[in-house]
């Protein structure tokens, strides 16, 4: 099973780091306030001093954070998860941010040999807490198809949106036009116009 990093130990964070754990995969978390990792450190996780010390330990490495300079900073930033990164470390980027943002972090973990996919959610603490969130994915189709078991722990219904920034660009459709209602039937329509743009 490969070992799974998982950084931003937030409301949602925390919830979807316990399914994986829940779901047998050997993790190791870091979070900026340390204190917010306490329950999953007993139930069995790592703990790892900084996000490039997490990448160091991982094969795949999670971000759960605030937004768009939370990500930069914490992937690409000093001491962040490029750092440790090696050849084929897959970091999945889960936070709600903006869909260049998502582009340029995969450009840069790509340049270190790496493959990157956007994956926000939709649903709430609660239903993160249930393991079934909606997971919009962008990137290389084959290293989401790879990712899916890891998927499944923490959400029920998981979509392949196209290329890096894809993922990101269907939630801020999500969010802006359907208020964050899930839009399954209405998803193939979007699925074609995002493929075409
Ligand atoms: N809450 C929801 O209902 C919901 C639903 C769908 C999607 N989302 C999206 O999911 C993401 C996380 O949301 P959340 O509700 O879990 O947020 P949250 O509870 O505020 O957690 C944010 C996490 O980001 C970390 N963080 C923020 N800035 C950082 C920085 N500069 N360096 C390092 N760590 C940093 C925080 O660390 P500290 O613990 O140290 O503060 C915390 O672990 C967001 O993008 C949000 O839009 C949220």
């Amino acid at each position: 099973m490969e070992r799974v990093g998982f950084i931003g130990i937030g409301l949602m964070g925390r919830h979807m780091a316990g399914h994986i754990l829940n779901g047998g995969y050997p993790l190791t978390v870091w979070n900026r306030t340390k204190e917010k990792a306490d329950a999953l450190l007993a139930a069995g996780a790592a703990w790892a001093e900084s996000p490039r010390a997490v990448a160091q330990n991982s094969d795949v490495v999670i971000t759960m954070l605030t937004n768009a300079e939370a990500s930069d900073a914490v992937i690409c930033g000093e001491n962040g998860v490029l750092e440790g990164a090696r050849e084929k470390t897959v970091i999945i980027d889960m936070g709600s941010i903006a869909p260049e943002m998502s582009r340029s972090i995969a450009q840069r973990t790509e340049a270190r040999g790496g493959f990157m996919l956007d994956a926000p959610v939709t649903g709430s603490p609660k239903v993160a807490e249930a393991g079934k969130l909606g997971i919009m994915v962008g990137g290389p189709k084959g290293i989401f198809e790879a990712s899916l078991p890891l998927f499944e722990t923490m959400g029920s219904k998981m979509v392949y949106a196209g290329k890096n920034g894809m993922g990101t660009t269907l939630k801020l459709i999500n969010k802006v036009v359907f208020h964050d209602f899930w839009f399954w039937d209405k998803f193939r329509f979007f699925q074609i116009m995002l493929r075409e743009t």
